[in-house]
């Protein structure tokens, strides 16, 4: 890491960053990105690499650092020899690089869900080059075989990520993001307040309707999580979690399980009663 990066990393954000790509086992590598989120601070944005005999990337980052993404990604492999593109859903901050990595991946086919298609038709990308990723079903790359897993909580319906229980590897898509203080290396060296508290707000901001949840069967999936106990967890939107999934579960079954849900900053109520003179609104 450059003075310069160590020097942003005590302060407030002001611009995306990428950090160095680090492997996770013997082939999977993390790209992470942060970006600002202003008046809050940090959040993650990572993406993954499957090298192998069809090597496949998970999510593109952000469009600001498309140059540094491609670089990073060229380091690791070369783009030509990309077989698949696994985009968990269609949101700007997953598909920040997508053409580009396309324009240099021509074998490369990209995966997503119905709605994820639809959106990337519409936002103009070749849909001969997308394949319909099914929910449920066991994806094989290059005889790596990855569970589709729809993560406990999302902010697109199309959103699907995976476990490849090889590398003993759980990517829950934006489920477990937090916002930070500032860029971190890793979940543990974050501290339990700052997590905790960024984690209430990644998670009432993007998914609001986790406080209209079923808290049982959030519970159990939490618990399923826990028994799991993936080797590495990894949110789109956190540093990667090597430790214990409690570290995670435990914040989000506080919130939403146990105690009574927090209104939104800003809820239908707040919202309509801010017009309930307006004639237009009466029944
Ligand atoms: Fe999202
Ligand atoms: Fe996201």
């Amino acid at each position: 890491m450059s003075t310069t990066e160590a020097a942003t990393e005590t302060n407030a954000l002001s611009a995306p960053i990428l950090r160095e790509t680090r492997a996770l086992g013997s082939d999977w590598s993390l790209i992470n990105a942060w970006a600002p989120l202003p008046g809050l601070g940090a959040i993650a944005i990572n993406s993954l690499l499957l090298k192998g005999k069809e090597p496949l990337l998970v999510d593109t980052g952000i469009a600001p650092l498309g140059d540094a993404f491609m670089a990073a990604l060229e380091r690791e492999i070369d783009p030509a020899e990309l077989a698949w593109i696994w985009i968990s859903h269609a949101d700007v901050d997953h598909i920040g690089a997508l053409q580009r990595v396309l324009d240099r991946a021509p074998k490369a086919k990209v995966l997503t869900g119905y709605l994820g298609i639809a959106k990337l038709g519409l936002m103009g990308f070749d849909l001969g080059r997308v394949q319909f990723l099914e929910p449920g079903v066991v994806f094989e790359a290059g005889g790596r075989r990855l569970h589709t897993v729809r993560p406990l909580y999302y902010d697109a319906s199309e959103t699907m990520g995976f476990f490849d229980p090889a590398a003993s590897l759980l990517y829950s898509v934006d489920c477990f993001g937090a916002v930070l203080p500032a860029p971190a290396e890793t979940v543990e060296s974050v501290a339990e307040e700052a997590l905790r508290a960024g984690m209430a707000t990644w998670s009432s901001m993007d998914s609001p309707w986790l406080k209209a949840i079923d808290r049982s069967a959030l519970g159990r999936g939490l618990a399923a999580i826990e028994r799991l106990a993936p080797a590495h967890l990894v949110s789109a939107h956190l540093p990667v979690l090597e430790g214990k999934a409690e570290t995670l579960t435990r914040p989000i079954a506080d919130f939403y399980c146990y105690a009574a849900p927090k209104g939104d900053p800003v809820t239908v109520e707040h919202a309509l009663a801010r017009f309930a003179g307006f004639s237009g609104m009466a029944a």
